[in-house]
């Protein structure tokens, strides 16, 4: 009996699920793990949010299937939050498509836009999605390097150009997961050119457009004038609004690529809970105050975190935007060797960096997803185990 695809065989297990295990294995062990290495924020929603939800889900017609595009009422409050954060005009109709949260958008793009053996520009590191989408659908993945000399922002001439006229699609994240880097509007005007030039699909990724610090407000791509003529955007409530397992998303943008891109969702999803879709859409509402707030509490531990592993010797340099803190590990140790070792010895779990690809090796990501004490607590651990696993650590 075929138990497994050929195609299944080219994409590894989704890290993160094997990387749970030996987290829960350490757990089974007695060990009280400290969680820093999902994006997986531990704050609430709103409550209006999970009030609009219950209050849906009082109605008996709410049951029912959703109907496929998404409700009015959530495609415009997705337009009118776009208009409002980055000034950028949508049509309700068909340049908005909800999503159960945008790793399947990611994924199903994929599947509605690409061919076998077309090649998708993907970053190292990078969000693993991008590859598993591209491989599913049976494209080739070339990837190219987030360096930290630049920024971990992409050299746009350092593609081959004959890789770049072979493309079809282009991925870009900012602000940046693993790296927490942001772009500003002179690199989305640099990736809207190149994609024109060599006549392929940008698309960009920003969950974490709205997890930002001292003002700082990371700008959309679709703000790029022309830019909807090449360009789709995703966009999530997982990270704004506290609602990782709501699976509540958005892809915004080029209307034919979002066509495609629906014609796969209605074949295999049937939309989203109609309680969700509307629980949504009072999220996008929401005053920015609620965001500002929430913000303030990353922003503090940021500060726990940044000072802590300062002392420590790690190079660390606090972000302007996302939840996480990119790191190198000791002189003498990989990705996963140094996790392994804060998991087993300190009882701290940190995402290796070499899940994100191969430019992440050498890195960890710390993800400040846990309460203050918690990361204070994870930093003291750290440090009492510190100099017993790293005799050649130089900081
Ligand atoms: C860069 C990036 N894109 C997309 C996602 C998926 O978010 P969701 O499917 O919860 O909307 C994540 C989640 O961690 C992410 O970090």
């Amino acid at each position: 009996m075929k138990t497994q695809a050929d195609r299944l065989g080219k994409i590894p297990e989704y890290p993160f699920a094997r990387w749970g295990e030996r987290v829960n294995a350490t757990r089974a062990r007695g060990i009280d793990v400290i969680r820093l290495d999902i994006g997986n924020p531990d704050l609430p929603p709103p409550d209006v949010v999970i009030d609009a939800l219950c209050s849906s889900a009082r109605q008996s017609s709410h049951h029912g299937y959703p109907g496929y595009r998404g409700i009015p009422a959530l495609r415009e409050e997705i337009t009118s939050y776009y208009t409002r954060r980055f000034g950028v005009n949508l049509d309700p109709k068909d340049e908005v498509v909800p999503l159960l949260g945008s790793k399947e958008g990611i994924v199903h793009l994929a599947l509605g836009v690409l061919d076998a053996g077309d090649l998708v520009l993907v970053p190292d590191p990078g969000y693993p999605s991008y590859t598993t989408g591209a491989v599913l659908a049976g494209a080739e993945v070339y990837k190219f390097p987030l360096g930290q000399e630049r920024g971990f922002l992409p050299d746009f001439n350092a593609i081959p150009v004959e890789v770049a006229d072979a493309a079809q699609m282009m991925w870009l994240n900012y602000p940046n997961n693993p790296t927490s880097a942001t772009a500003d509007l002179g690199l989305f005007e640099q990736a809207v050119a190149f994609a024109r030039h060599h006549d392929l699909l940008l698309c960009h990724d920003a969950p974490y457009c709205d997890v930002v610090y001292d003002g700082h407000t990371p700008p959309s791509l679709l703000q790029i004038p022309g830019a909807k003529e090449v360009a789709v955007e995703f966009n999530s409530l997982s990270k704004t609004y506290n609602m990782a397992g709501w699976r509540a998303g958005m892809a915004v943008g080029n209307p034919d690529v979002l066509a495609s891109l629906s014609r796969v969702k209605s074949n295999v999803d049937s939309g989203q809970f109609r309680p969700v879709q509307e629980a949504a859409a009072r999220a996008l509402a929401i005053p920015g105050e609620w965001i500002e707030v929430r913000n303030r509490t990353y922003k503090e531990r940021m500060r726990t975190a940044i000072s802590g592993l300062a002392s420590l010797g790690f190079p660390v340099t606090p972000p302007s935007a996302t939840f996480y803190i990119w790191t190198r590990v000791p002189e003498g140790w990989n990705s996963e060797g140094f996790a392994t070792a804060l998991l087993e010895k300190a009882g701290v779990a940190v995402a290796p960096g070499s899940f994100f690809g191969e430019q992440g090796e050498g890195y960890i990501r710390i993800s400040l997803t846990s309460p203050e004490p918690r990361i204070a607590e994870a930093v003291d651990r750290i440090r009492k185990v510190i100099k017993g696993i790293s005799s050649v650590w130089s900081g």
